[in-house]
């Protein structure tokens, strides 16, 4: 069974935010350095064999995530990835065009298609989600009201960042695939997390990271297009591309794989990452997390003010739990509290108005730490509110 110590997170501080940035363990940082080793001992050989390196460990990530490796490529992070999507669109839609997405979509992201939009005079509609964030079947309905003829591209979070909600993108995917609109999903908090099958999913553009879930290390993710879309979809960096082809996965991965001289090492550590969670029974680290997270949900709920985010039940299903806390909470003054005074690391914030708190837990995670937070929340409301 995989332990705290198995990560390098210090000893003195309670870790709840695992779903902003992950955490990597020893071993996987161990095989990384093996890389970079290897790399720097004859870097000119390296970058030779590089192609027939990054081809294999394709091969492992799709197999992992129901792909095929020649519809998918390796990119640093998916902020990248959306931005790939959000200028591939902004080429192919015209002024007037909609793209529809939700309120509840990471910053980032949302800032990229909204900047691409603008430039284009395409419109950027965003579906207001309520809270409490009402069931499956509405959210379908809730997103699906503001496509219009002129809907063109559906932007979507698997889960969601400032609310850890699992949206239906699986329903939304296989409705908009039959309208015709195509879908593009930011999928960052989906491996290693939730089941994936990019192959029946039905989307056009999926990007996610490995280094939130999967515990691999920072600055490796993925950007997978649908066959037909490919040759539409480019980099955001002009490099040496298809003119000269290097993997024998086509012009996708050569237009994308190569971008001028980076570190690789986070992508070739993936193949190894998978081998670490499968022989560490991932399924069982899975379903202790999403115990954990739901278990913080029920402690935090018995608190005065605190009140659940969503209608259902998110929590038995995710391994982050996302509560609001009472409207006159200072979102900043509690987020400091709890680290400067409990040594506590989590998501505290206000989104559309809302304070939240988000727990996020994994397999360095104990219910003692849940419980530390729920005294700590239980102590900070009760002196402040
Ligand atoms: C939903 C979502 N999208 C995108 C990102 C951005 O991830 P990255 O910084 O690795 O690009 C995050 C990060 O937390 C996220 O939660």
């Amino acid at each position: 069974m995989l332990q705290r110590s198995d990560f390098l997170l210090r000893e003195d501080i309670i870790f709840l935010n695992h779903g902003s940035f992950g955490a990597c363990p020893r071993a996987i940082l161990d095989e990384q350095r093996r890389w970079v080793e290897r790399l720097e001992r004859q870097p000119v050989l390296f970058f030779r064999e590089a192609p027939a390196l990054l081809q294999s460990s394709r091969e492992s990530l799709a197999a992992y995530v129901g792909a095929q490796p020649q519809d998918l490529v390796y990119v640093t992070n998916s902020t990248y990835g959306v931005n790939v999507a959000a200028h591939a669109f902004g080429d192919l839609l015209v002024a007037g065009d909609e793209i529809v997405t939700t309120d509840h979509e990471y910053g980032a992201c949302d800032r990229a298609w909204h900047q691409y939009c603008v430039k284009k005079g395409i419109k950027y509609v965003r579906a207001e989600i309520p809270f409490p964030v009402p069931p499956i079947h509405d959210l379908v309905e809730i997103i699906w009201n503001r496509v219009t003829p002129k809907t063109k591209v559906l932007f979507l979070s698997h889960i969601t960042s400032p609310t850890a909600v699992r949206l239906p993108v699986e329903e939304l995917c296989a409705r908009a695939k039959s309208a015709g609109i195509r879908t593009v999903v930011d999928g960052s908090h989906a491996p290693g997390h939730i089941p994936l099958h990019l192959s029946t999913l039905q989307a056009d553009i999926y990007t996610a990271n490995c280094h939130k879930w999967m515990c691999t290390p920072k600055g490796s993710a993925f950007l997978w297009v649908t066959p037909d879309l490919q040759e539409h979809v480019l980099p955001l960096i002009v490099s040496w591309g298809s003119d000269i082809p290097t993997a024998d996965d086509g012009f996708f991965v050569d237009e994308h794989e190569y971008v001028g001289t980076r570190d690789i090492s986070p992508f070739l550590t993936v193949p190894f990452a998978l081998k670490w969670m499968a022989e560490h029974h991932w399924a069982e680290v899975q379903h202790d997390a999403r115990a954990l997270a739901a278990y913080a949900s029920e402690v935090l709920l018995t608190i005065g003010g605190v009140e659940s985010l969503c209608a259902i039940g998110q929590d038995a299903i995710l391994q982050m739990a996302a509560v609001t806390l009472p409207d006159s909470t200072d979102t900043v003054d509690m987020k400091d509290w709890l680290y400067n005074k409990r040594s506590i690391e989590v998501v505290v914030h206000r989104w559309l108005g809302k304070p939240i708190l988000r727990c996020s837990a994994h397999a360095h995670t104990s219910r003692a730490d849940i419980d530390a937070l729920a005294m700590a929340v239980n102590e900070y409301l009760r002196n402040t509110i």
